[in-house]
Formats: C-alpha cells, sequence, structure tokens
C-alpha cells in the first residue's frame, strides 16, 4: 500500500498544485485552523478560491489511547454532501473535492463576518436568539428522517458513533466511575437499540460559525460532521446542552445567562422537532445529558477550560444529581444547574 500523504501547512502548496487542485506554480496563503485532537484543518487562500482542507489523523491527540479509524473523513463527507442537499442553502460548506486515499476533502470555506459560537459564549456572549436559532437546526436536521428513508441507510453503519464517542466518552467515564456505571451501560444499551434520526455527533458550539445582524442571528453555518450517524436524537441534545452547564460551571458568575440559553434552545428544540420523533426525549436527553457531562471529565475527551479538581468535582456531582434520579427532564436538570454549584471538596 502507498503511505498516506499527510498534510501540513508546509506541504499542502505541492500537494495541491501536484494534484492540478490549484493552478501550478501559484503559492497559495495557507492558515492552520481548529486545535481539533483528531484532523489537520487547513485553510487555504488562492486569488481565485477559498477552501478549508480536512484530514483526519491516524492517532488522536490525546493523552488516553483512542481508536477511531480514519475512514471516519469518509462520513464527514458524505454528511456534508446530504446536508448541503436537504437543508437551507448556505447551512453547511459545500464539498469542493475529495481525495480518499490521502483521508482528505475540501469544502467551502465559511463566509467572511461569522464568529464562532463558542469563543462567543465564553466571552460571555450569550444571546439568546442564537441558542433558539440552533434548536431550530438541530430538530431540523432530525426531522429529517420523517421524510426521507434513505437516510437511515446511508448513515447505517455506527461505527464513528462507537470508536468517537461510546467508547472514549460513556463506557471510559464507566469504567472510572463504578458507582455510576450501570445507569451509564444501561443508557448506552438504549442508545444502540435507537434508531431513529440522523445523528450529528458533534452539535456543539465550537462547531457552528453564528451570523448576526441587529444583536438578533441572522444564520448559523454548521461544521464538522465525522461523527454523523443513524440513531438517537437524544444525543445531539444532550451533547450540547452539556457545553452549557460546562460553561456555567466554568464561570460561576454568568451560570443563570448560560442555563437560560440551555433553556431556549431545549424549548426552541422540542417545539420544532416532528411528534412522532419525540419517544421521551425529555428524560433520554436529561440521561444523556447526566452520562456526557461526566465524560468531559473522566472520558477521554476532556474539557480543555475544567483544569482544577474542586471544580471538575462540581461537574461529577451534578452529573450524578441528573443520573440518579430516573425521573428527571431536561428542564429539572436545568434547574438542578441554577442553584449555586459551591466549589467544596469531593461530596
Ligand atoms: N469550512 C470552514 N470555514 C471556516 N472555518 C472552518 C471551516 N471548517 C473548519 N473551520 C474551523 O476549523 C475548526 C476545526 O474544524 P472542524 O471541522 O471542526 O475539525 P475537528 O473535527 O478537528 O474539530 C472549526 O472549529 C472552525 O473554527
Ligand atoms: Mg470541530
Amino acid at each position: 500500500m502507498m503511505p498516506v500523504h499527510e498534510l501540513t501547512s508546509e506541504n499542502v502548496g505541492d500537494y495541491l498544485s501536484a494534484g492540478g487542485l490549484i493552478p501550478s506554480g501559484s503559492t497559495p496563503i495557507v492558515e492552520e485552523l481548529g486545535g481539533g485532537i483528531s484532523n489537520v484543518v487547513l485553510r487555504v487562500e488562492t486569488p481565485n478560491e477559498c477552501f478549508v482542507l480536512k484530514q483526519s489523523l491516524p492517532k488522536l491527540r490525546v493523552a488516553d489511547d483512542w481508536p477511531f479509524d480514519r475512514r471516519r473523513i469518509f462520513r464527514e463527507s458524505d454528511c456534508m454532501s446530504y446536508l448541503g442537499e436537504m437543508l437551507p442553502a448556505g447551512t453547511v460548506p459545500r464539498v469542493v473535492f475529495r481525495d480518499d486515499p490521502t483521508y482528505a476533502f475540501a469544502m467551502t470555506c465559511a463566509p467572511p463576518g461569522g464568529a464562532s459560537w463558542k469563543q462567543l459564549l465564553m466571552a460571555g456572549e450569550v444571546n439568546l436568539s442564537v441558542a433558539a436559532r440552533a434548536g431550530e437546526l438541530l430538530a431540523a436536521i432530525h426531522n429529517l428522517a420523517v421524510h426521507d428513508a434513505r437516510v437511515s441507510e446511508r448513515f447505517e453503519d455506527s461505527t464513528v458513533f462507537v470508536e468517537g464517542r461510546l467508547d472514549p466518552y460513556h463506557w471510559t467515564t464507566a469504567r472510572r466511575n463504578p458507582d455510576v456505571a450501570e445507569i451509564i451501560m444501561a443508557e448506552t444499551d438504549r442508545m444502540l437499540g435507537t434508531r431513529l434520526v440522523l445523528v450529528h455527533g458533534d452539535f456543539s458550539p465550537k462547531n457552528l460559525v453564528v451570523y448576526m445582524s441587529d444583536q438578533e442571528c441572522a444564520g448559523l453555518l454548521l461544521l464538522d460532521f465525522e461523527v454523523a450517524h443513524f440513531g438517537d436524537p437524544a444525543f445531539d441534545v444532550g451533547f450540547c446542552l452539556t457545553h452549557f452547564l460546562l460553561k456555567a460551571i466554568r464561570f460561576p458568575q454568568r451560570r443563570t445567562r448560560y442555563v437560560n440559553a440551555a433553556g431556549i434552545f431545549w424549548r426552541r428544540y422540542f417545539d420544532s422537532l416532528q411528534p412522532s420523533l419525540d419517544q421521551g426525549i425529555a428524560l433520554t436527553a436529561a440521561r444523556e445529558l447526566g452520562c456526557i457531562l461526566l465524560a468531559r471529565i473522566d472520558g477521554k475527551s476532556k474539557i480543555e477550560y475544567i483544569i482544577e479538581e474542586p471544580m471538575k468535582d462540581t461537574a461529577r456531582r451534578l452529573s450524578r444529581g441528573i443520573l440518579l434520579d430516573p425521573s428527571l427532564t431536561v428542564e429539572a436538570a436545568l434547574d438542578l444547574t441554577d442553584r449555586p454549584l459551591a466549589v467544596s471538596s469531593r461530596a
């Protein structure tokens, strides 16, 4: 087998001109994007065009060993193409070309004027219209399954979900937290048996580019589809909500603002979801929220902005509060979060 051409900002110009993907002799401006743990992401600009090249890494940049098949990049470009056909124009980037032997593909650049939702939230800019729009977008993706039977077949293989989420998040966290292991394992079994919608798998503020106009959200661009699969809508909801809870823990002075944004996201999502897809999602999403919150502390993909042990314990306590009450809804989990999350010694 030919060795894979591993892309860097230094060699990407030669790679592109050798493949006829940019005019030979041109010297593109290359910028490394991301800070992601599992891909090389390079923004390439020539006088005529701008695209972002993404290549899956053979080995993830985390402390733990985390096997994740490089072919996940094929799932990503396939899902981006599919959503490009099905969602309103401008909601996802367009696939420009694929280079499967290199485990790479190129997509159009985000239009100028956008901002990372994660960066806005981290800076304390918590705009509720963005949260509502994100809830609506997630429901629109999940709702596709109601009208399009092809989606179940196309994204049926859930290897990316097992390798990219269940193993490094849930199963690892269960091993490290024996007192709630049974609850987490039951939750993963439930998810594996639930095949209802196209799940994005990484629906987080980091993967949403926000466009504002007059203090209102005018549009969102969604990125990063390597974990997309046909499965359980509660996963995306719990995954996204976790990011608000983590920020509420990290910045206690802004706690209520983050919880309110989470509440708006959830309500808009729920109100936009096709009723046939609601199979107790207020409960299952809360359970998933508890699992993922703990996983961002004790799993293989640790949240980078919660470092100190007392703050980690606050997150652990909150996730246990959620996991140990089987009748807890998303709304109740958010109420639980909006109490002083005292940083204290391990409970
Ligand atoms: N098409 C794009 N246009 C502009 N920025 C992008 C584009 N794709 C990715 N990025 C930036 O690069 C970051 C990493 O890309 P992403 O696809 O999310 O990779 P990863 O899977 O490693 O998280 C994104 O969070 C975003 O800031
Ligand atoms: Mg990303």
